[in-house]
C-alpha cells in the first residue's frame, strides 16, 4: 500500500518532469518508429507498438549515458506490481554488450523478483560504445498483466503513465539477467503518448532487425 507521503512525492515529480514530452522517433538504425522521451538526465525510453494491438507485445529501447550502470523502465508507472524492464551494460567489449531483464516488484523493500509473465528477445541495436549502452527487445506480455493492481491492458490507451529508475551501480553480475542489484538514486514518472509508436510495419520491424552479438574487430 503507498501512503499518503509517497502519493504526494510522486505528484511533485509527475509536475517536476511535465517539461520533457514524448517525440516520434525513428531509430537510423532498425529503422523502427518509437514513440520516446529523454529525461534531464540524458535517458531515452522508447515504446513502438502494433496498430490495432490484439496482443501484449511492444518493442522497447531504452539508451542510458554510461554514468548509469542500471536504468529500468516500469510499464504500469510506478514500481510495485506490474512489469519491469530492467536494463544494464554488462561490461564486454564483443559478444552482448547490454542486458534487458525481465521483473515485478511486489515490495519496495526487496530485488524486482524474475517475472515470468514476460519475455524479452533482443532484437538489433542491443550494444555500448564508449558514451553510451542500449536495448532494444521486443517484450510479449509488458504491455498486459494481472496483479495485485488488476488486469491492466495499456494497448488499449492513447497515453499511459510510465516510470523509470536508474542507479550509477551496477548490479552484482552484469552479465546475468538474474543478477541482484541495488536501489536506485533516482526515479520519475510521466505521461508517455503511446500512439506516437504505434504501426502496420511492427511485424516487419521484429522481422528485419534480427540481434547481433558484436564482433571485437
Ligand atoms: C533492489 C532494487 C530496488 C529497491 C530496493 C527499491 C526501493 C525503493 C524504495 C524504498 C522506494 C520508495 C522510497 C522513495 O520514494 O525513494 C522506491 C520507489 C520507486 N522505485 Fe524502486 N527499488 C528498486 C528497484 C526499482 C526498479 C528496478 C524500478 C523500475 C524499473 C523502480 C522504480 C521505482 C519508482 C518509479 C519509485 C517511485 C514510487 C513509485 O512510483 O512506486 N525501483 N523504490
Ligand atoms: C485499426 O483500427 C481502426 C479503428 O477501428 C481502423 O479504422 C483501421 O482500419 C485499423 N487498421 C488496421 C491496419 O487494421
Ligand atoms: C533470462 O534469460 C532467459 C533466457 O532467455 C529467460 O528464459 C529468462 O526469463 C530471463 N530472466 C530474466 C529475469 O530476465
Ligand atoms: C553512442 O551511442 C549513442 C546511443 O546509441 C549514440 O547516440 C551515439 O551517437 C554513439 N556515439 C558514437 C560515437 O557512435
Amino acid at each position: 500500500m503507498r501512503t499518503n507521503a509517497l502519493l504526494t512525492s510522486v505528484a511533485i515529480w509527475t509536475s517536476a518532469l511535465a517539461q520533457q514530452e514524448t517525440v516520434r522517433y525513428q531509430d537510423p538504425e532498425t529503422g523502427i518508429t518509437f514513440a520516446s522521451i529523454t529525461h534531464a538526465n540524458g535517458a531515452s525510453y522508447r515504446v513502438a507498438l502494433p496498430i490495432n494491438s490484439t496482443s501484449s507485445d511492444a518493442v522497447l529501447q531504452i539508451v542510458a549515458p554510461k554514468e548509469f550502470q542500471w536504468c529500468g523502465l516500469a510499464w504500469g508507472g510506478h514500481m510495485t506490481n506490474n512489469p519491469l524492464s530492467v536494463s544494464w551494460t554488462t561490461g564486454a567489449t564483443s559478444g552482448q554488450k547490454a542486458i534487458v531483464s525481465n521483473r515485478m516488484a511486489y515490495s519496495y523493500y526487496a530485488v524486482p523478483q524474475q517475472y515470468d509473465g514476460a519475455e524479452h528477445t533482443y532484437l538489433k541495436g542491443t550494444t555500448s560504445n564508449d558514451t553510451h549502452w542500449q536495448v532494444t527487445a521486443r517484450c510479449q506480455g509488458c504491455t498486459r498483466w494481472s496483479s495485485a493492481d488488476g488486469d491492466i491492458d495499456i494497448t488499449t490507451v492513447s497515453e499511459t503513465v510510465f516510470a523509470y529508475a536508474c542507479s550509477s551501480y551496477a548490479p552484482d553480475t552484469p552479465n546475468s539477467n538474474t543478477s541482484q542489484f541495488n536501489i536506485h538514486e533516482q526515479f520519475g514518472i510521466w505521461n508517455h503518448n503511446l500512439d506516437l509508436g504505434r504501426s502496420e510495419s511492427f511485424g516487419d520491424w521484429i522481422r528485419n532487425n534480427p540481434y547481433e552479438a558484436s564482433v571485437e574487430v
